[in-house]
């Protein structure tokens, strides 16, 4: 039986339209139950839409705490019990409470090559300190920001006189092939979360799978 999972966004949406292409064609066995949104005007929602996916949206700023919009959205999620919980530009910060209730089900994807640049700018961050490598990673989401056991890197080389606005185009590139595979990696079970570790194939990954793009 396929894989149950929830895609959350805040923006755009490519990400998700990869994972939605990706299942189309027969080449990711997910079972796409539910697109959900934090921001009604998230482009995502129109390519759940389109693509006949329910959608879900709340605003998080009719609660008064984290932990109480996290149960929301947990709320709406656990009407189909899902097996992975995959954060495609979700811009928010998870409660401990969320993390906890699915925990080793989040999927995240951060446009670095953690460790290094958590949090944001990364693009800006990496020519700024004149790095010859940039790029993606998946990884576990634990209560640690951008801190979880990685799964699958994507990297390439930064040219010389890139702006931070054609990285983040490249960079993209690479994370809608990264992400659909990584999650195909966790819906069949070869990856898996275990005790704040990532297992790949059986074995401890304490370092990710990483592909080199051009
Ligand atoms: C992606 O590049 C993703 O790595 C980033 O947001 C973008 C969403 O794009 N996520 C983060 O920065 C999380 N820390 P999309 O809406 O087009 O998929």
């Amino acid at each position: 039986m396929a894989c149950r999972a929830a895609i959350l966004i805040s923006g755009s949406g490519t990400n998700l339209q990869a994972f939605i292409d990706r299942v189309a064609a027969g080449a990711l066995d997910l079972d796409l139950r539910l697109v959900f949104s934090n921001r009604p005007a998230a482009f995502g929602l129109e390519r759940a839409r389109q693509a006949g996916i329910p959608t879900a949206c709340i605003e998080h700023g009719e609660f008064e705490d984290r932990e109480s919009f996290d149960r929301a959205v947990a709320d709406v999620l656990d009407e189909f019990d899902p097996d992975l919980i995959v954060l495609a530009g979700f811009m928010r910060i998870l409660s401990p409470w969320f993390v906890g209730h699915y925990e080793g089900k989040i999927l995240n994807i951060h446009p670095a090559l953690l460790p290094k640049y958590p949090g944001l700018n990364t693009h800006r961050r990496v020519l700024e300190a004149g790095d010859k490598w940039h790029g993606s990673t998946v990884h576990f989401v634990t209560e640690e920001l951008d801190g979880g056991p990685r799964i699958l890197q994507g990297r390439l080389r930064v040219c010389d006189g890139e702006t931070a606005e054609q990285l983040q185009h490249r960079v993209q590139a690479v994370e809608h092939r990264i992400y659909p595979e990584a999650a195909g990696l966790v819906a069949s079970g070869r990856a898996v979360y275990r005790d704040g570790e990532a297992l790949i194939d059986g074995q401890p990954a304490s370092d990710p799978i990483v592909q080199t793009f051009d």
